[in-house]
């Protein structure tokens, strides 16, 4: 086992901050990326890294933090900091854990663009011997970052310190090298170097950069793990949120097509932190892939599509125009065309619906066909209820099938049909008024409509 997998490591999440800028009743964190909250993805990345443990530093009492923790990082611990005193006193209110003796790498909960990697290889140093990691970048506009000061100035020198931008001289402003917040710390010294961090400098804060300087003063090793400016970019308003979404956007796009997904025009697409897509999938421009949506080797998603929760087996083909949700299972090789719609619904195989459909709660069996303009009554204005369509079943165009019904294997429903009862097997069911025909009445009423018009101008 190499030195790096024996150490165990808890990663400290900040997630304190209150987000004034994002103007929101939402804690800043919480606001999404791909579905998922910058917390999750923070939070996803740490485990990706190999977080033995994770503690996650947030407002008190916030129960959709907590929640949004115990869904994203089943078991990570919770600590409360009441006043934001600065990011080492955010550290220090996770003590209890500190206690434990891990390596601590220590991450924003508002820098939802750092990727596990990068976590990895900021906490690899400490195997080697470093008592602090900091990750920096060079910017070409440092305002605003914490310098990282060097020995000599020079980028590849020994790291002596990070000089926030309120406490910095007018040389260390001109310093190119900028911290991205974001810190490892050796077991064995994290809560020495914490725990003497001071608070008199220009914003009266306690700052966990200065653990840097006290561990040159003690004369222990910092290291430097450079980053790129974009992944430690923080979210503190809308513009940027989009901006990170932009680039998160961008990562899952070119993950699916090396994955063997076609998108045909990847701008144009939107997926989320979850969305499975198979091999050989091909993916027209303007699809949206909301939560919980997993597509099976082979599948054509037509233009226009919007889907959330539902599974596509093997072969499937949908759209353009549908909506798909609410659990709905398409089984391999049906197919659904324009202007359809399911909830919570399971198609058998070779199922179809080519077009203009409504089918909520409802199980239709393999190769039945749907015609155009099928809708399932599903809801009574009090509660849902489910449609069963056997195997092979054919519904005729502009029929509706008022839930709880079932029809049977093999059935035809006539066009036009209001479904109550349930339909046998094998049966026809017509449910539409019969039709009348009487040759010559329309020429007769119109010659009738005409005359009496005319009689009408002469009086
Ligand atoms: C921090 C660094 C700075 C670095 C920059 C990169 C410090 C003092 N400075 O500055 O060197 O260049 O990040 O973006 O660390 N938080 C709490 N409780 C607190 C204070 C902060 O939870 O008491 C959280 C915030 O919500 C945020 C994170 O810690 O997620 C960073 O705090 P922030 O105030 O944004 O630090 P910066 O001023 O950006
Ligand atoms: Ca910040």
């Amino acid at each position: 086992m190499s030195e790096q997998t024996r150490r165990s490591l808890t990663a400290i999440v900040l997630a304190a901050g209150k987000g004034t800028r994002m103007r929101s009743d939402l804690p800043k964190v919480l606001h999404r990326i791909a579905g998922r909250s910058m917390l999750g993805h923070v939070l996803a990345a740490a485990q990706e890294a190999g977080a033995d443990r994770i503690a996650v530093v947030a407002e008190p009492g916030r129960q959709d933090v907590t929640a949004e923790i115990g869904r994203q990082a089943p078991g990570a611990r919770v600590f409360g900091q009441a006043e934001r005193l600065g990011t080492a006193h955010a550290v220090l209110a996770a003590r209890a854990a500190l206690e434990e003796g891990d390596d601590v790498v220590v991450a924003f909960g508002d820098t939802p663009l750092i990727t596990g990697a990068t976590l990895a290889r900021l906490r690899a140093p400490l195997a080697a011997g470093a008592a602090v990691a900091v990750l920096a970048f060079e910017s070409d506009d440092p305002t605003g970052y914490g310098r990282v000061l060097t020995e000599g100035g020079r980028p590849d020198g020994r790291v002596l310190a990070i000089r926030e931008q309120k406490d910095a001289s007018a040389a260390e402003l001109a310093v190119r090298l900028c911290n991205a917040g974001l810190m490892a710390l050796s077991g064995e010294h994290a809560l020495g170097l914490l725990t003497r961090i001071r608070n008199d400098n220009a914003a009266g804060e306690y700052y966990l950069p200065d653990a840097v300087a006290l561990a040159v003063a003690d004369g222990l090793d910092v290291a430097m793990v450079p980053v790129a400016e974009a992944e430690a970019q923080g979210v503190n308003d809308r513009v940027q949120l989009a901006e990170a979404e932009a680039v998160i956007q961008a990562r899952l796009r070119r993950a699916a097509m090396l994955g063997g997904a076609t998108l045909i025009a990847p701008d144009t697409v939107f997926l989320s932190y979850d969305t499975v897509l198979g091999r050989d999938v091909v993916v027209e421009p303007h699809v949206v892939f909301d939560t919980g949506v997993v597509v099976a080797d082979g599948c054509v998603v037509h233009a226009f599509a919007h889907l959330k929760d539902v599974r596509l087996e093997a072969s499937v083909s949908v759209g353009p125009f549908v909506r798909l949700r609410g659990g709905a299972v398409l089984g391999a090789g049906s197919a659904i065309g324009n202007f359809v719609e399911l909830k919570n619904a399971r198609l058998g195989p070779g199922a179809k619906a080519a077009h203009l459909t409504y089918l909520g709660d409802a199980e239709i069996g393999a190769r039945a066909n749907i015609g155009a303009g099928t809708i399932t009554c599903n809801y009574d204005g009090v509660s849902k209820h489910r449609t069963t369509i056997g195997a092979g079943a054919f519904i005729g165009s502009n029929s509706a099938l008022v839930a709880p019904v079932t029809v049977g294997a093999g059935a035809y429903v006539a066009s036009g049909s209001v479904i109550t009862d349930a339909v046998p097997e094998g049966a026809l069911a017509v449910a539409r008024g019969r039709q009348a025909t009487k040759p010559g009445w329309a020429e007769a009423k119109r010659a009738a409509l005409l005359a009496k018009k005319g009689e009408g101008k002469k009086a």
